[in-house]
């Protein structure tokens, strides 16, 4: 799905942002990159869907070259949710918001309604709001909506739930879940949040100065803490806690498999 073929990219000439970057990411992975403030997550996430292109080497968007493709087709296959909902939002009522890529994309007037009146339901929104008087929350959703409105093989999802309360966390969260699972929608999302990414993501990519520390399954990467320290990320409390009560934790990774593991200790009569 997505292929970083050696890739050095730079916003000057200077020094390189990413220096020599390989990797890939399959279809259907829902996978989180993950690094210190400045270490290139985001030109990463630019560079995937065409916004920005390598200086040196190559990217692949499902088999594409985004330097011999434009950037309204790879539009078509990856869907991107800016940090910011403020920077996507463009129109002035829900309605004309949820359909905007639609019509970028062609599609026909009697699709786009139908598909609308999908999207307002599944993410609960009103038509005829004003989307920038609405809460952070709210904007996000309707940026999300929009986004996932033209129904993206690729999601990618910049810092998805900063600004956001925990319910609202966990509504976008879950929706994600659901389209990587049902629908095979391959997801990559940028993040500097150890809980979220132990909660949600199935893979992990570490990065640090431009290039990859590390590539796992998220339990291993989150208990890799040579790694961790070295990209300057604290991982997630569970995971450090498991570690540090030693090897008959070594399967612990959420609080609920902390608690079965507690449980089996203390009826053996252990100590910890
Ligand atoms: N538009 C830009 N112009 C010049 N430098 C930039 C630009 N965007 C990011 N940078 C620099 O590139 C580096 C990586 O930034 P970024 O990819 O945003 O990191 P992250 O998302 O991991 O915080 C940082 O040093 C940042 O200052
Ligand atoms: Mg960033």
């Amino acid at each position: 799905m997505i292929r970083f073929e050696n890739v050095t990219f730079g916003y000057s000439e200077k020094r390189p942002i990413l220096d020599d970057l390989s990797f890939h990411i399959p279809k259907g992975d829902f996978v989180a990159l993950i690094g210190a403030n400045g270490a290139g997550k985001s030109t990463i996430s630019r560079l995937t869907n065409g916004l920005l292109q390598p200086t040196k080497g190559h990217v692949f968007l499902n088999g594409k070259d985004t330097l011999k493709t434009p950037s309204s087709k790879l539009a078509r296959d990856c869907g991107f949710l800016f940090q910011n909902p403020d920077r996507q939002i463009c129109e002035n009522t829900v309605k004309d918001e949820i359909a905007f890529s639609m019509k970028v994309q062609g599609w026909d007037e009697e699709r786009i309604k139908e598909r609308a009146k999908q999207v307002l339901d599944t993410f609960d929104l009103d038509p005829e709001w004003f989307p920038f008087s609405r809460s952070r929350g709210e904007r996000q959703r309707i940026a999300l909506a929009s986004v996932l409105a033209c129904e993206p093989g690729l999601l990618i999802l910049d810092e998805p739930t900063t600004g956001l309360d925990y319910l609202e966390c966990i509504r976008i969260m879950d929706y994600v879940t659901y389209l990587n699972r049902e629908k095979g929608t391959t997801v990559l999302m940028v993040s500097h949040d150890m809980e979220l990414v132990q909660s949600y993501a199935r893979n992990v990519l570490v990065l640090n100065h431009g290039k990859i520390l590390g590539q796992g399954p998220t339990g291993q990467m989150m208990k890799n803490v040579d790694v961790l320290k070295k990209a300057r990320v604290l991982p997630a409390q569970i995971p450090e806690l498991a570690l540090r009560f030693g090897d008959e934790f070594k399967d612990v990774f959420t609080v609920e498999d902390m608690l079965d593991a507690l449980r089996r200790k203390t009826q053996k009569g252990g100590t910890l």
